[in-house]
């Protein structure tokens, strides 16, 4: 395995696609309401993304038919869009988008909810993202790797959820997924050594219920196996030598 290093000028590159997905995510949650077809958030979405002249990273990614993830309710990742299905009242959507700028990819997800929360869905958003930023606290210069996957499984399951298994967080740059694997869940060993200037899509996906996920017949979408709710949260940061640069995030979403 081998982690990339990316120049001056990649990172740069890197930023601008942040910046641009930032605000794709932005402009696209907004638009979210009960009654919207998933199909129709996709549209709106790859509309958005190539309104800034990029070109969506999931659109035939490995055959994936769409520019938006859209996974609602107990979906975990990798929903994809339909025209039959209607986002309702008191729905939690995951919307995880992926942009390409100049040939670097940046990768995102936000879980929204739509109208009034159970009280259950609304902790579980609120704590999926805050999982995110345990983690990324270890995600510096000189610490390792797996710091980072067991801050974000430690704080999930003090909450007593589950945490997926099956699917990581990954290095990201002129592709999509780069390595280092990035799992969410406790590790044994200690993982790469991070260094300034490696791209990491750190994302977790975290279940209400237990951690086990099933893939349904379409073969992209993943559910909770118990039926529980499950949110994701996912930004691209850049490892410095002092806190992380979030690329996706310039300012914290209320
Ligand atoms: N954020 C997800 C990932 O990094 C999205 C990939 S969806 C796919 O794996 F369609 F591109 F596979
Ligand atoms: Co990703």
């Amino acid at each position: 395995m081998s982690v990339s290093i990316k120049s001056a000028r990649e990172i740069e590159l890197m930023r601008a696609a942040g910046k641009i997905l930032e605000k794709v995510h932005d402009n696209l949650g907004k638009e979210l309401k009960a009654g919207m077809s998933t199909w129709e958030i996709d549209r709106l979405g790859e509309e958005i993304i190539r309104s800034y002249g990029c070109i969506p990273s999931f659109k035939n990614y490995n055959g994936y038919p769409a520019s938006v993830c859209v996974s609602v309710n107990d979906e975990v990742v990798h929903g994809i869009p339909s025209r039959k299905h209607l986002i309702q009242e008191g729905d939690i959507v995951s919307l995880d988008i992926g942009v390409i700028y100049k040939g670097y990819h940046s990768d995102a997800a936000r879980t929204h909810g739509v109208g009034e929360l159970s009280q259950e869905a609304a902790l579980l958003i609120e704590r999926t993202r805050q999982s995110f930023f345990e983690g990324i606290k270890y995600a510096k210069e000189g610490n390792h790797l797996h710091e980072i996957s067991n801050a974000i499984a430690a704080y999930a399951e003090s909450f007593g959820y589950g945490v997926v298994r099956d699917l990581v967080g990954h290095g990201i740059g002129t592709r999509l997924h780069e390595d280092p694997q990035i799992p969410n869940f406790t590790q044994k060993s200690r993982g790469v050594r991070l260094k300034a200037g490696m791209t990491l899509a750190i994302e977790p996906m975290i279940n209400a219920g237990r951690f086990d996920v099933v893939w349904q017949e379409d073969n992209w979408t993943v559910v909770t196996q118990d039926g529980s709710l499950s949110a994701h949260y996912e930004n691209t940061i850049l490892v410095t030598s002092g806190e992380p640069e979030i690329l996706t995030l310039s300012h914290m979403e209320a």
